[in-house]
């Protein structure tokens, strides 16, 4: 896959890292400084390559936003058209200082977003584990357990494209339905970080679901 990465941070650069990996052709965008996106190109070792956020979307199929949610508008202004393509989005609508939701209960981060790019299909994913994870994970990915990992969408065809890249990463896609259970699954994820950044036991931290 064609994959852009709208934010080449904690999450997005970790990601966008492992996509290439796994073999997808990467573009890494949106960072304060170039240099930054050209090193996370460098060592990402596959297809990968530095570029602006309008370079990611036209270039690929996918779309990772993965801004802080302050960043969103602008990111997207940046990215320009993104009609047909398949936006996955970990940005949780936290406030300034990350202390708490600003978009919770009657909506969601992931509804407001899809909102913001109506001719895009949006699946909310990555967004419930913290990066400290995520390269551990990978790493694990033939072991015959794997985490799992909860996404939700309204786009069947979008979310097939996301458990592929789940699965990519080593985790068990969990199918929570429609993008509206992303109401409950932002809140869930500020539980995992509390263990994660909290807890004694540090961020490298995953969840699996189990049905008896
Ligand atoms: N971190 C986690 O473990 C985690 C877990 C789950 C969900 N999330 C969510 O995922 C999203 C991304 O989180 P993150 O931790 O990856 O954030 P982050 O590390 O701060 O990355 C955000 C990216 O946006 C870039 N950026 C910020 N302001 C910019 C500006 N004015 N111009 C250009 N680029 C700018 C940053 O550039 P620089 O690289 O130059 O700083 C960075 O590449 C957030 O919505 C967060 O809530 C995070």
């Amino acid at each position: 896959m064609r994959i852009g990465i709208l934010g080449s941070g904690l999450m997005g650069g970790k990601l966008g890292t492992i996509f290439a990996r796994a073999g997808h052709d990467v573009v890494f965008s949106y960072a304060r400084t170039e240099q930054k996106l050209k090193k996370l190109a460098r060592e990402a070792k596959g297809k990968a390559r530095a570029g602006s956020p309008g370079d990611a979307a036209r270039g690929s199929d996918v779309l990772l936003v993965a801004v802080h949610w302050s960043r969103v508008d602008d990111v997207l202004q940046q990215a320009g058209d993104v009609s047909g393509k398949v936006i996955i989005s970990c940005s949780l609508p936290m406030n300034a200082d990350d202390t708490g939701l600003v978009v919770a209960h009657t909506s969601s981060g992931a509804e407001e977003l899809a909102r913001k790019v109506p001719q895009a299909r949006v699946v909310s994913a990555f967004g419930t584990v913290p990066s400290e994870v995520l390269f551990d994970v990978f790493k694990a990915r033939r072991k015959a357990t794997r985490p799992s990992l909860i996404y939700c969408g309204d786009d069947g065809k979008s979310k097939k494209v996301a458990a592929r890249l789940i699965r990519d990463v080593g985790f068990d896609p969990v199918d929570a339905g429609p993008l509206r259970m992303a109401r409950y699954t932002e809140p869930f994820t500020l539980l995992i970080a509390q263990l994660a950044y909290e807890g004694a036991k540090g961020p490298g931290l995953a969840y699996r679901l189990e049905w008896f």
